[in-house]
């Protein structure tokens, strides 16, 4: 058989033993992606069901939020309590409860009394029942569960830093990827950092009114000690954006819930989105991938 003639059999030999490979590489080849932009649960898929509760905190984890962000509290025993308000009015029916207590600070009650009230008929009454969780209950339920989400605490009073960081300590979620820390008050983020291993992210949150009063020396001061900034819909620009990235800050911007806002903020390059509807952002093409600055 002429040499050439064996040549092309080797050939075709040899492209037809490769072809698998070639095949299963091109199907695994992904375009250069930039990174998408982080889901931010906010209060758990607070838009779905009521607010800090295990259920809104289980739907954000089915949800595929990145993060399930959790407003920590002290209660007057000192244990921690997962909910957003200074008092429990508004989203437990502790005026019926205790009609003589207002005006109802969490800080008053003790994790007992705290145990009597129904966090969830205020959302719906399908969510009858549902209970104010201690922080300690929320890491033992997504563990229990197996959803290994991880969680956004923020510290809404400075004080109960040493207490948080040792609970999250006994767990083994004290580490990077599985927490980040966050709060408007910059004492409390100071305190954290040294009882926090490095690579925590640590994230000042700044209300509307300071986010509109001299962005550069804002962002300077907060660059000393924290790695992002989370901002308020309404302060967001392109200027702040890049000047957050210019100095090494992510940018989180909260609470982002109308497509449109999405889509807008996601092309802009934020890194983070806090929304109470996790299941929306997966939708918009924009969140999912960023242009290239
Ligand atoms: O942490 C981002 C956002 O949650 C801050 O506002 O009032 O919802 O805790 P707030
Ligand atoms: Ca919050």
């Amino acid at each position: 058989m002429r040499r050439i003639t064996v040549f092309r059999i080797y050939l075709c030999a040899l492209f037809l033993l490769s072809l698998p490979i070639v095949l299963a590489a091109v199907a695994a080849w992904q375009p250069p992606s930039q990174p998408k932009t982080t889901v931010i649960a906010h209060r758990g898929a607070s838009g779905h069901a009521p607010e800090h509760t295990l259920s809104s905190y289980r739907l954000a984890a089915r949800m595929n939020a990145d993060y399930i962000e959790v407003d920590v509290r002290a209660t007057k025993d000192g244990k921690l309590v997962a909910l957003h308000d200074a008092t429990l009015a508004r989203t437990t029916n502790v005026e019926t409860v205790y009609p003589h207590r207002s005006p109802w600070r969490v800080s008053d009650f003790s994790l007992r009394e705290l145990k009597k009230l129904d966090a969830g008929s205020w959302f719906d009454p399908r969510f009858a029942g549902e209970c104010v969780p201690t922080l300690d209950e929320v890491v033992r339920m997504l563990k229990a569960e197996r959803v290994n989400v991880p969680l956004y605490v923020e510290t809404k009073q400075p004080g109960i830093e040493r207490a948080v960081a040792r609970l999250l300590q006994k767990h083994g979620v004290l580490q990077r990827g599985s927490v980040m820390f966050q709060s408007f008050h910059p004492e409390s983020l100071q305190a954290l950092r040294p009882l926090i291993p490095r690579g925590v992210p640590l994230i000042q949150l700044v209300g509307e009114k300071e986010a509109r009063s001299g962005r550069d020396e804002l962002l300077q001061q907060i660059a000393v000690y924290a790695d992002g900034i989370g901002l308020p819909l309404p302060a967001v620009t392109e200027e702040w954006v890049r000047a957050a990235h210019g100095r090494g800050l992510m940018v989180h911007v909260y609470t982002v819930n109308e497509p449109h806002d999405l889509a807008r903020l996601c092309a802009m390059g934020v890194d983070g989105v806090f929304t109470d509807y996790p299941d929306r952002p997966g939708r918009i093409a924009a969140c999912r991938r960023l242009p290239r600055h």
